[in-house]
């Protein structure tokens, strides 16, 4: 039995981090005083929303154990060898008491705000519907390989964020039969999509950026430690 708009977070933080070319995973490089999956972790656990936080890690991941404690509701699961595996066994580890719904985020976006996650989620239960946060796209955009060959209109154009929410079932359900088919999937929603099922677009802070290369580095450290400050004060 599902409790009514009952909530698990689950954060896939099983990757190996190859284009950030640190020796460590780059959800354990440090910044501003923590690693960067304690940030997004500290983060999540501000919801008093969220019944579990499932973290997915690499079977053989040495560093997760020794983090600092931050939140009894965080549980390990073991990831999978691509993102959507991980979130798949994830959704599979609350297989026996599953929520209503779930909030995946990345562990590589510590930079999420509590506001843009809560108005998330009241707008997709209040249409009952899923959604994900999404930021229109700002530059002039290009389709071409060595030479433009067009400008594409980006009107309509968002770049997709995290977190991302969904029903359990729904989303389990999509992402097992689009992996069984063999379809990419690079995030839920593109499994939601797959099973033409609604995915609503919560525009939410640009500043969310995915830690994936050095050059992001810097700039999420002066953004983390920014937050920390306005949180101080
Ligand atoms: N992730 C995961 N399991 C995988 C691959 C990725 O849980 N098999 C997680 C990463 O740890 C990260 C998030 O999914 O928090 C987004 O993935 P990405 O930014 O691509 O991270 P990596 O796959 O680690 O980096 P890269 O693609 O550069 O190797
Ligand atoms: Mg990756």
């Amino acid at each position: 039995m599902k409790n009514n708009n009952s909530i698990a977070a689950i954060v896939p933080a099983a990757g190996v981090g190859s284009r950030m070319q640190h020796s460590a995973p780059k959800q354990y490089i440090k910044l501003a005083g923590k690693t960067i999956l304690e940030h997004t972790l500290c983060k999540l656990s501000q919801l008093k929303s969220l019944s579990q936080i499932v973290v997915a890690v690499s079977q053989t991941d040495p560093f997760f154990d020794s983090l600092a404690h931050i939140d009894s509701r965080i549980l390990r699961a073991n990831g999978g060898q691509e993102r959507a595996d991980s979130v798949l066994n994830s959704l599979l580890f609350l297989e026996n008491n599953p929520p209503e719904w779930v909030l995946v985020h990345d562990a590589a976006r510590p930079l999420v705000t509590i506001n843009d996650i809560e108005t998330l989620i009241a707008h997709c239960i209040a249409d009952d519907e899923g959604g994900i946060l999404a930021s229109k796209v700002k530059d002039t955009i290009k389709r071409g390989n060595t030479h433009s060959e067009q400008t594409v209109p980006r009107d309509d154009l968002w770049q997709a964020l995290t977190p991302q929410f969904f029903k359990y079932d729904e989303l389990k359900n999509a992402l097992q039969r689009a992996l069984c088919e063999g379809v990419t999937i690079t995030d839920e929603a593109s499994a939601i999509e797959w099973a033409n099922k609604p995915v609503k677009l919560i525009a939410g802070r640009s500043d969310n950026i995915k830690i994936t290369t050095p050059e992001d580095l810097d700039l999420a450290g002066f953004l983390l430690n920014k937050q920390q400050n306005e949180q101080a004060l």
